[in-house]
């Protein structure tokens, strides 16, 4: 016998950058909406932009068997934002749209699986649009606040930590430096526990603002001392300093059409055919940077794995697992009780509402001074400081 609910419907969606627990995450919301309340489950694709466009499926039981291991999203993503979306060339505000489609479908409460800018997003449908949300924390980053984790990173994490362990093996035999590029354009969460975990020499991140100097004279030490190997693990939006950072310009920070990525690169004009066209300058990725000079600086051969979109492949980790479990379906009974416009957190092994006032908008940063960082400089880990 279904429990009650004011809520009959809820329409579900992932957006931005897809990552493994996706999948467990809308197998949870929906095994508790139909079979402890009753309620309908609308999957809609592409996130944001499939409600704008009105791209739906109803979601039966069948199509949630056998997705808890299955990486990705069924339902599809994009980085789409409802308030500035392009659509036929023109960006527009779509949110009356997005309202009158979640109408038509008698959309009680929109779960919203995304990012940091998926939780601002769902404030704004809920603000500007008058559409209950209740979102959960999705991100490889960790850089969402007011939780203590986000599901995708920990699989990611560990995808990071063994690519770790792998380059080791090669780097020992060849005696060289390997600059290993994690995901983080704005916190260092990923590079700071796969570093540690992977027996990183370097852990270079955004929070910590590193001097090359400082480092090359960390590697000398290393090879005085018979270490004639180094791995140095670097987020992609390490922070080179004030002296050596190729400032952007500030015409080359433009928000482009997507949620949270600001492409901070140069703007190039380039006049072809008739027409002028824009488009940022292709900047040398931060770990080809890093080898290259520290190459020149200690004279020892440097090579360089980007692992980028690896990390958010493949199938959930266990805990990803678990963690998806339990937010789905706190999420769901949060619905049933009439509490809207919150992110699901996870604290301290709970499951608890987060007002989404308090969380669009700020990043998790790693503080300098986080017990993970002092453990890691207390096993002699250098950050470039
Ligand atoms: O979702 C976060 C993230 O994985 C960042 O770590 C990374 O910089 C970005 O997404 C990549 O975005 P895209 O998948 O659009 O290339």
């Amino acid at each position: 016998m279904a429990k009650s609910s004011p809520v009959k419907c809820i329409g579900i969606l992932t957006a931005g950058g897809d990552c493994p627990g996706l999948n467990p995450a809308i197998r949870a919301v929906t095994k508790t909406a139909q079979s402890v309340f009753g309620m309908r489950v609308i999957g809609i694709q592409d996130g944001f932009r499939g409600l704008v466009e009105n791209r739906t499926v109803q979601i039966e039981d069948q199509m949630v068997s056998g997705i808890l291991t299955r990486g990705g999203t069924i339902l599809g993503t994009s980085r789409d934002r409802p308030h500035k979306m392009t659509m036929g060339g023109k960006t527009l505000n779509m949110i009356p749209a997005a309202v009158e489609n979640a109408r038509r479908l008698q959309i009680d409460c929109l779960v919203c699986l995304g990012g940091g800018g998926t939780q601002k997003n769902a404030l704004r449908l809920a603000r500007d649009g008058g559409i209950r949300v209740v979102t959960l924390p999705k991100t490889i980053d960790n850089d969402i606040v007011e939780t203590d984790i986000s599901f995708g990173h920990d699989t990611a994490v560990g995808i990071a930590t063994e690519a770790i362990d792998r380059l080791h093996t090669t780097a020992t035999s060849h005696h060289r430096i390997i600059v290993c590029e994690t995901m983080g354009n704005k916190s260092g969460w990923l590079a700071l526990r796969s570093g540690l975990a992977g027996g990183a020499d370097v852990i270079l991140i955004p929070e910590i603002p590193y001097d090359l100097g400082i480092v090359a004279s960390a590697l000398m030490e290393r090879r005085r001392t018979g270490k004639k190997f180094s791995i140095i693990a670097v987020a992609e939006g390490a922070n080179p300093g004030s002296d050596d950072a190729e400032e952007p310009s500030a015409a080359g920070a433009v928000e482009n059409g997507f949620e949270d990525s600001v492409d901070t690169a140069p703007v190039i004009s380039r006049r072809i055919g008739n027409g002028l066209v824009q488009y940022h300058e292709v900047q040398e990725p931060i770990a080809s940077r890093i080898a290259r000079e520290l190459q020149e600086l200690t004279g020892t051969d440097a090579r360089v794995t980007t692992l980028g979109h690896v990390q958010r492949g493949g199938i959930p980790s266990a805990f990803d697992r678990i963690l998806c479990t339990q937010l789905g379906t706190r999420a769901v009974e949060l619905i049933a009780e009439g509490r809207f416009n919150v992110m699901v957190a996870y604290r301290s092994g709970e499951c608890v509402p987060v007002p989404l006032e308090d969380v669009a908008g700020p990043v998790n940063m790693v503080p300098v001074d986080h017990p993970l960082v002092e453990s890691a400089r207390k096993v002699g880990t250098c950050f470039g400081d």
